[in-house]
């Protein structure tokens, strides 16, 4: 597996791959991988000749209050993890390269940033979004895959990648959860083992929701309520939790066909998210 740090370097490895007929599939990251970043990146091998994967803790994406300076790290343990699951490429380049003085051009998604974790998090898509076209920009996959589990976040690229004519297929990964449901995330790591195991209570609460649906339950709040209910009781603060359309993220009227139950709740400090995706017939 090759690292790459320099932007110019990866440019022309992508270039040269391209030339001799190389398809490339990127897997972009922030690091600390676990299982659910290398179920990501083995889709990837599937659906190219040659894997990028990029580790890059974005700072235009973290608000002024958030986990910017103490989001975990180990590029050690990331360069064996990400090779044993297949990379060919690491791309880890360094923020000043990536934002150089006067940096001044973002990419914004309008609609589909306003809600869900755009309310509390204003800039993060845009922050994410502008990474993610830099990346392909540098990267020049023909293929990229991201995670289920931030929903919104696959939606709104999904949404940059064909209002900018990328010329990208985008793959979406199911979410990969831990014994008792809670969704993998590098954040899980600020949890302490009493509140990791009230965590698990974002994956039961969605869990109980689809419960009460299968039960004829046809009134959005009263699901929203219980839901909440059950995460107060374990001491968990809600965020929000919203029952929307998948494709528009716009709240569901009545429960039928495709809907998104997506949530953020706050465990301690740490906030951290997940969804359920529902096919409802009727
Ligand atoms: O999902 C993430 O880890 C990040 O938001 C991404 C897509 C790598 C952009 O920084």
């Amino acid at each position: 597996m090759l690292i790459v740090n320099a932007v110019e370097k990866m440019r022309s490895l992508a270039d040269q791959y391209r030339n001799t007929g190389k398809t490339i599939a990127l897997v972009p990251t922030m690091g600390f991988l676990h299982e659910g970043h290398l179920s990501l990146i083995r889709r990837a091998r599937s659906e190219a000749d040659v894997l990028v994967t990029s580790i890059f803790v974005n700072p235009i994406q973290f608000g002024p209050n958030e986990d910017l300076d103490k989001y975990p790290k180990d590029l050690q343990r990331d360069i064996i993890l990400a090779q044993d699951a297949g990379t060919d490429v690491l791309f880890v380049p360094v923020a000043k390269e990536v934002y150089p003085e006067n940096f001044q051009t973002f990419v914004n998604v309008k609609e589909l940033t306003r809600g869900l974790c755009g309310k509390t998090r204003p800039n993060h898509f845009e922050g994410v979004t502008t990474v993610v076209a830099k990346l392909f920009h540098i990267v020049k996959p023909h293929v990229a895959v991201f995670g289920q589990k931030d929903a919104q976040q696959a939606l709104v690229i999904k949404r940059m990648i064909d209002d900018l004519c990328f010329d990208v297929r985008m793959f979406i990964s199911p979410i990969v959860r831990e014994d008792d449901g809670l969704a993998l995330s590098s954040r899980n790591k600020y949890l302490t083992p009493e509140q990791r195991r009230r965590a698990g209570i974002l994956y039961k609460s969605l869990c109980l929701a689809r419960e009460m649906i299968k039960n004829g339950e046809k009134d959005v709040s009263v699901i929203k309520k219980c839901m909440k209910k059950e995460i107060t009781a374990q001491q968990g603060k809600v965020d929000y939790i919203e029952i929307v359309l998948p494709d528009t993220l716009q709240p569901v009227g009545e429960l039928t066909g495709n809907i998104l139950i997506a949530l953020a709740v706050y465990i301690g400090e740490t906030r951290l998210i997940d969804n359920m995706l529902l096919h409802l017939s009727g």
